[in-house]
């Protein structure tokens, strides 16, 4: 057992960690504020190669393994979670997805550019009505010759607004339940496909979070990844390593959380004395110490088993879980290490509070991580 990462992982790892100082860090509270998409940032991060980071470099990716992905993740959730949504939906979700189960000419023609992050990708799979409950998705895919007439409704969804391709979860055999589910690449500017509103949200207000509506847009038959009926299985595989980069990215909101209280407690001083000489404050830090190490135990963990080529889809869900769970409870934590100053925009840690509750519910609310883990223990 090893517990030591390669020259390379260490360099990615520094890296990412420099550009968030340089580039990330400046703005993010304005960004927040404003529900401003970062745009220029998730450009800049494309040019490093943070877009595409495990895709083979035959088309156009990193060439990376899952270990530097999610150390890479950590270190941009620390400062910008709306950025590294973005960056985890495109990597783990769009690029993975297509690279393992497109055809040759869809990775041909929308790969490349989605490794490099010339264009961005994004995830379609919930409904007004079907979140949790995915099978039970109502939009439908009807083949018509050379083409299929997709109609019906996604919500929430992640780089809505700032995609260019969309994989779409579509019914093409409603009578055949979840085997009559297919998975689809559409184009943004279609004819009847409608990025709706926009939602203002309470964290990763940065992230262009939109439903789309899709009336009798024409999709050719070559743009269907996989066999009809091949789609919620597609989603189900794709969600597994998903919910390694959410769980990284929510390791990265508490430790960018504990980072600023452990340096706020050396700083603020109460009773004569720093805040981090009373017990109470020590205990808390010990324990947000404790917890993100086990935190981040999981991840890499997961992240090791998919590198390997072993089943990770129990190891995701943990991280998953207890990663988020960690994220809400250290970035409380964190707040009220701060005091008063916590509860200002100015000290950051108000807006890491506000990011971590989504990490509790995209990807698998912590009650889904919980059905997964328990059928696959109980199995
Ligand atoms: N890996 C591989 N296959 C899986 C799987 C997994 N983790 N979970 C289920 N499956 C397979 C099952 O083996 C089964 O296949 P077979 O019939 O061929 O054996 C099939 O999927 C159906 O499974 P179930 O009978 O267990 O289906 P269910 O309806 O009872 O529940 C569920 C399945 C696990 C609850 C699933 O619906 C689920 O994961 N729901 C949560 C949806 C989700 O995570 N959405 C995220 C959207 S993307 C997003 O959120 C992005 C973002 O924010 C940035
Ligand atoms: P519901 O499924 O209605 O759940 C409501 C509550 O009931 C939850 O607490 C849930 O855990 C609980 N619950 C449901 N079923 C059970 C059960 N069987 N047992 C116990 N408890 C249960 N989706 C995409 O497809 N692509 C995206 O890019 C994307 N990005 C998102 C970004 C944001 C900011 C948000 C808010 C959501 C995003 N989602 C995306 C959707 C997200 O995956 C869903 O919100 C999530 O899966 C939960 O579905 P729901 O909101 O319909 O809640």
């Amino acid at each position: 057992m090893h517990f030591e990462f390669t020259e390379e992982q260490i360099a990615v790892r520094d890296a990412a960690r420099e550009f968030t100082q340089t580039e990330l860090l400046p703005g993010v509270i304005e960004r927040d504020t404003e529900a401003r998409f970062p745009y220029e940032q998730i450009k800049k991060m494309g040019d490093l190669g943070f877009m595409g980071m495990m895709v083979d470099p035959k088309y156009s990716g990193g060439g990376m393994d899952t270990i530097s992905y999610v150390l890479a993740m950590e270190e941009i959730s620390k400062i910008d979670a709306s950025a590294s949504v973005s960056m985890s939906v495109n990597n783990s979700l769009v690029c993975w997805g297509l690279e393992k189960y497109g055809s040759e000419e869809q990775k041909q023609k929308y790969l490349t550019k989605l490794a490099t992050g010339e264009i961005l990708g994004a995830f379609c799979l919930s409904e007004p009505e079907a979140g949790s409950d995915a099978t039970s998705q109502k939009t439908s895919a009807e083949l018509k010759g050379d083409h299929y007439v997709l109609n019906g409704t996604k919500n929430w969804i992640t780089n809505g607004s700032s995609a260019s391709v969309y994989l779409v979860i579509a019914q093409t055999d409603a009578s055949k339940g979840h085997k009559g589910i297919s998975v689809f690449i559409v184009e943004k500017g279609w004819e009847g496909f409608v990025i709706g509103k926009k939602e203002d949200k309470l964290g990763i207000r940065g992230s262009d979070t939109h439903s789309l509506m899709f009336t009798d847009v024409k999709v050719p038959v070559a743009n269907r990844i996989g066999e009809e009926g091949f789609g919620f299985t597609f989603a189900m595989e794709t969600l597994n390593g998903g919910r390694i980069g959410i769980a990284a990215q929510a390791l990265g909101i508490a430790s960018g959380a504990y980072e600023l209280a452990l340096a706020y407690s050396k700083e603020r001083k109460a009773f004569g004395k720093p805040i981090s000489q009373h017990q109470a404050i020590q205990f808390k830090l010990a324990d947000m110490a404790t917890q993100i190490e086990a935190a981040r135990l999981l991840v890499l963990k997961a992240a090791w088993l998919k590198d390997q080529g072993q089943d990770y889809s129990l190891a995701s869900a943990m991280a998953k879980l207890y990663a988020s769970e960690v994220a809400m409870q250290v970035t409380v934590e964190a707040v009220q290490v701060h005091g008063g100053y916590g509860y200002v925009k100015e000290y950051h840690v108000e807006r890491l509070m506000r990011d971590a509750k989504i990490t509790q519910i995209y990807e698998g609310t912590s009650e889904i991580q919980k059905i997964v883990i328990s059928r696959s223990i109980l199995r």
